[in-house]
C-alpha cells in the first residue's frame, strides 16, 4: 500500500503514522523527522533544512524532493510506504506522482485528518518528544487524568524535550503556511479521486480504527 497522510501541524499524523505503519507491515517515512534527525547529526542538509524549520517555514521543495526520490528508491519501501509530512506542495505532489509512475506505482490512498485551530494549538503547546526512542506524546493527556505534566516517556523511560518550532508564535506562523501552501494538497487529491477524510479528534485508538477501516479495503 502506498499512502499519504496530509492535515494541519499538531493534527496526530505522527502519532497516527506509528500504529498504522505497524499494523499494515509498511514503512513511516516523516520528512519532518528526517530533517530533524539531519539536524540532530550535523550534516549539511541539517544544517540547511535547520534555517528553515526554526521559522516555520517549509524546507525549499528541490531539496525535499531529493531526499524523498533517495528514501523512497530503498527497498524496504519499494512494496509499500506510510508518507508523513510528504508531499506538502502541489508540486511536491505532481513530482511524487511523476516519479512513482516512473516506477510503476501510484497512491492508493490519501488520508486527510481533520482537527480545528484551538485543538492544534492544544495539542502542540503539550508536544513533548522522547530524547531515547523519538515516541511523540503530550504532557497533559497522557497524565493519566492526573492534571500532572510529565517528563519521561511512558514507552521507555528516556526524557521528554519540546520540538524548537513548538513555540506559540512559531506554531501560529506554521498554520499560515499549512494554509496557504498545504491545504491546497485536499483539493488537488481530491480531483484525482483518491482523498478520503477523517474525523481526528477523540481517543487515539478510535481515530486509527477510522483510519484502518478506510484502509482496509485495499488490503485485501
Ligand atoms: P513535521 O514534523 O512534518 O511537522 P508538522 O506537519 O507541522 O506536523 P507535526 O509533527 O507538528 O504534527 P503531527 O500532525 O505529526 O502531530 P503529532 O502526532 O505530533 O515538519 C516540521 C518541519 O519540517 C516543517 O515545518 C518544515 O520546515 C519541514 N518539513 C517537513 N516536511 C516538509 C516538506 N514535505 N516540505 C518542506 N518542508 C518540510 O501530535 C501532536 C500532539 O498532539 C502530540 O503531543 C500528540 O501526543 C498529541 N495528540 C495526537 N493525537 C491526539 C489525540 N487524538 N488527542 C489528543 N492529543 C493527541
Amino acid at each position: 500500500m502506498r499512502i499519504v497522510l496530509v492535515g494541519p501541524p499538531g493534527a496526530g499524523k505522527g502519532t497516527q503514522a506509528q500504529f498504522i505503519a505497524t499494523h499494515l507491515s509498511i514503512p513511516k517515512i516523516s520528512t519532518g523527522d528526517i530533517f530533524r534527525a539531519n539536524v540532530s547529526g550535523g550534516t549539511e542538509l541539517g544544517l540547511l533544512a535547520k534555517q528553515y524549520m526554526d521559522k516555520g517555514d517549509l524546507v525549499p521543495d528541490e531539496v525535499t524532493i531529493a531526499m524523498v526520490r533517495d528514501r523512497l528508491a530503498e527497498e524496504d519501501a519499494r512494496k509499500g510506504f506510510l508518507l508523513d509530512g510528504f508531499p506538502r506542495t502541489v508540486p511536491q505532489a505532481e513530482t511524487l506522482k511523476e516519479m512513482l509512475a516512473e516506477w510503476g506505482d501510484k497512491l492508493d490512498l490519501v488520508l486527510e485528518l481533520i482537527v480545528d485551530e484551538d485543538e492544534v494549538v492544544r495539542r502542540l503547546s503539550g508536544r513533548r518528544t522522547c530524547a531515547q526512542c523519538g515516541r511523540v506524546s503530550h504532557v497533559v493527556f497522557e497524565s493519566g487524568g492526573s492534571g500532572k505534566t510529565v517528563d519521561v516517556c511512558g514507552y521507555c523511560g528516556g526524557q521528554l524535550f519540546q520540538r524548537d518550532d513548538d513555540k506559540e508564535e512559531t506554531v501560529r506562523h506554521r498554520l499560515e503556511v499549512y494554509t496557504e501552501q498545504t491545504a491546497p494538497l485536499v483539493s488537488f487529491y481530491a480531483n484525482e479521486g483518491i482523498l478520503v477524510g477523517i474525523d481526528a479528534t477523540g481517543p487515539v485508538e478510535e481515530i486509527t480504527e477510522r483510519a484502518m477501516a478506510e484502509l482496509r479495503p485495499f488490503t485485501k
